[in-house]
């Protein structure tokens, strides 16, 4: 399953990251505020129980979190989504998977890995600002897959369709939560019209 949101504030800012003129700090900023509508969307999909509350008037139910939440960045780019995440759910552990796709061949290596652990009650959370061919996407989901969960959220600023399909291919349970979904990839692997590279956008480098 996969969301796709929509809104004129979110496309406003859609628009910042998207252009070439942005310096770093504007987009940091506005991925910041994506990342709070991304945030807010996800959240909506975590499981819940109901839970009593004594209010000063009387007592009441009201749904909140069942078990706990495990938001995973992957590195380098994903931890521009992590503290929007955080604002939204500040109980949440966090753990990190550190990928980097070879320009060449498309496929991620894995340079790091430092998670949590987890029951069945764990909802993780994989945010990553570009799902491109959805190699890392599935690489991450694919290690997390064993290890005791309740369910799997996958948290994205853009989606190109081929991403999406490999996700719902190798993990049909994941439900992807994605601000936009572009035309396609180009012939190296970019999303277009896209925003570029999310982690040298993010972090000032080339
Ligand atoms: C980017 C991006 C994703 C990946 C998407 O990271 O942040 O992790 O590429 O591409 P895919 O869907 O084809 O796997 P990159 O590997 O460039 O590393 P970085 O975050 O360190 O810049
Ligand atoms: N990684 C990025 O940062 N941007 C893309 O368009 C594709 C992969």
């Amino acid at each position: 399953m996969t969301t796709i949101l929509s809104g004129t504030a979110l496309s406003h800012d859609l628009a910042i990251i998207r252009s070439r003129d942005t310096h770093v700090d504007v987009f940091r900023a506005a991925v910041h505020r994506i990342g709070l509508h991304i945030a807010a969307e996800t959240l909506k999909y975590l499981p819940s129980k109901q839970h009593h509350v004594d209010t000063p008037l009387e007592t009441t139910t009201v749904d909140v979190i069942d078990g706990n939440v495990v938001v995973v960045p992957i590195l380098r780019a994903g931890m521009g989504l992590l503290e929007p995440f955080l604002a939204l759910c500040p109980g949440a552990s966090v753990g990190f998977i550190g990928l980097k796709r070879n320009e060449e061949t498309l496929q991620p290596n894995e340079y790091y890995r430092n998670l949590p652990p987890s029951d069945a009650s764990t909802t993780f959370i994989v945010i990553d600002p570009m799902l491109a061919t959805g190699g890392s996407m599935v690489a991450t989901l694919d290690l997390l897959r064993p290890l005791p969960h309740q369910r799997l959220l996958v948290a994205c600023l853009i989606g190109a369709p081929e991403g999406v399909h490999a996700v719902d291919d190798a993990h049909p349970d994941a439900h992807i939560i994605i601000a936009a979904l572009d035309r396609e990839l180009n012939d190296v692997g970019y999303i277009v019209p896209g925003l570029g590279d999310a982690g040298d956008r993010l972090f000032g480098t080339t």
